[in-house]
């Protein structure tokens, strides 16, 4: 059986990670590949119901996440996960737990994310009704060494999503 992997789309809030990170899905799904896409908001509706946006409870949060990529990955399946996992030290533990562990950041300056705004989140947090909110009032802690980083201010999430897969191919990941 081919070893499995993760890819782990890390950024702010509105950067594109599961906007890209659909797109990678659906791709990899194209061609018939074991891929299962583990999206941070899916996640704190199910695997992560009731948890909130302390450091402690984010930390949480990501290990779960990183917990069931690592099943998967050592069963061979393509993990895509796309949380904001903010802190660089839990991001690094799940690296050790799991196979092929890729990351990927998504990096667009948080002045742009708020400019996108897609939830109308920024607007609330910038209001002070979001405390704790990445970026705005809540640190962010980009990837020191990442695999991949995906300017997405100046490319869009198709090509970006194109070097994902440019990547998997350089590294036999996938066919
Ligand atoms: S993580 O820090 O634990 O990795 P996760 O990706 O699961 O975060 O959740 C982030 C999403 O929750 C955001 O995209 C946003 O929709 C929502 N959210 C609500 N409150 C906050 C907050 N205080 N900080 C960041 N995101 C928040």
């Amino acid at each position: 059986m081919a070893d499995g992997y993760v890819l782990w789309f890390t950024g702010l809030s509105g950067a594109g990670k599961s906007t890209i990170a659909d797109l990678v899905v659906a791709r990899l799904r194209a061609r018939g590949a074991p891929v299962e896409l583990l999206d941070g908001d899916e996640i704190r509706t199910h695997l992560s119901k009731g948890l909130g946006f302390s450091r402690e409870d984010r930390d949480i949060n990501v290990r779960r996440i990183g917990w069931v990529a690592g099943l998967l990955s050592r069963h061979g399946v393509g993990v895509v996960t796309a949380a904001i996992s903010p802190y660089v030290a839990v991001r690094d533990e799940v690296r050790a737990m799991t196979t092929n562990f890729v990351e990927i950041f998504v990096d667009a300056p948080v002045d742009e994310c708020r400019r996108r705004d897609v939830k109308g989140l920024y607007a609330r947090a910038d209001r002070g009704e979001i405390p704790n909110f990445t970026g705005v009032s809540d640190p962010y802690e980009p990837p020191v060494a990442p695999e991949l980083h995906l300017r997405t201010t100046e490319e869009d999430p198709e090509s970006s999503a194109a070097r994902v897969l440019a990547y998997l191919r350089e590294r036999a990941l996938v066919a």
